[in-house]
């Protein structure tokens, strides 16, 4: 299946994010992802719900919303109420992971996990069948623009083992350093969503035609592949 694509508008231009979203309106993308960073969890501070609610009234795309935070059970209403469609918190972050992922899902929303490089797969073991998604984080959080970590393709692979494993349907979404030259062999791993900041947004081209192209490319590759096993 082709993977959905989620640009993400931490690599956007802040000064004018309504024509960031507007303009990607009838492009390729899926998702818009929305990168939320503290200056705790990560040494990074990025935007709130406040401006995911100013943005999100004109985006088409539903918004699947990262929190790179402490604490983050005491912002999911607030992240809800501004338009998030899929809240993802981090492993590191949560003690109590499963009561968050339970509290995500009540409020409505698609429920994430996400793991930094060096948290293994195998610590979902017992949660994964109550996921919606799973990220994969193939930088350490905290910028965009940072190099792919070569590892994250066994660690994809992984991780659809275990989903397969523990009954789960969650969706595989890789983020950081995802570009064409690493797209087609994270789906090829199992990847089922991919992050796209720097490469989408700062590309000679523009993000309409960088997202038309993945898509092309990415879709070439997997009728390919399907031709090939028959
Ligand atoms: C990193 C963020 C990513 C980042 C991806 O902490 O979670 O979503 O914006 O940006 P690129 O594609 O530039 O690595
Ligand atoms: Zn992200």
């Amino acid at each position: 299946m082709a993977p959905l694509l989620a640009p993400s508008l931490l690599a956007a231009d802040y000064g004018n994010l309504q024509a960031a979203v507007e303009g990607l309106a009838d492009s390729a993308a899926d998702w818009l992802h929305y990168d939320v960073m503290d200056g705790r969890f990560v040494p990074n501070i990025s935007f709130g719900p406040g401006v995911l609610q100013a943005v999100h009234r004109h985006a088409r795309q539903p918004f699947d919303v990262h929190l790179m935070i402490e604490e983050p059970q005491n912002y999911l209403a607030a992240f809800r109420d501004a338009g998030a469609a899929s809240i993802t918190v981090h492993y590191e972050a949560c003690p109590h992971l499963h009561r968050v992922v339970q509290q995500i899902k009540h409020l409505g929303c698609r429920a994430g996990v996400a793991l930094n490089p060096h948290t293994p797969v195998g610590l979902l073991e017992d949660i994964a069948a109550d996921l919606d998604v799973v990220l994969v984080m193939s930088v350490n959080p905290g910028f965009g623009g940072q190099t792919f970590i070569p590892n994250t393709l066994r660690k994809v692979a992984a991780l659809k083992e275990l989903l397969i494993d523990c009954g789960s349907s969650a969706l595989i979404e890789v983020d950081g350093g995802v570009t064409l030259d690493n797209a087609g062999a994270l789906v090829e791993a199992g990847a089922n969503v991919l992050v796209a900041g720097s490469f989408v947004f700062n590309s000679a081209e523009g993000p309409v035609a960088t997202l038309a192209n993945m898509r092309t490319q990415l879709s070439a590759s997997i009728d390919a592949a399907e031709q090939e096993i028959g």
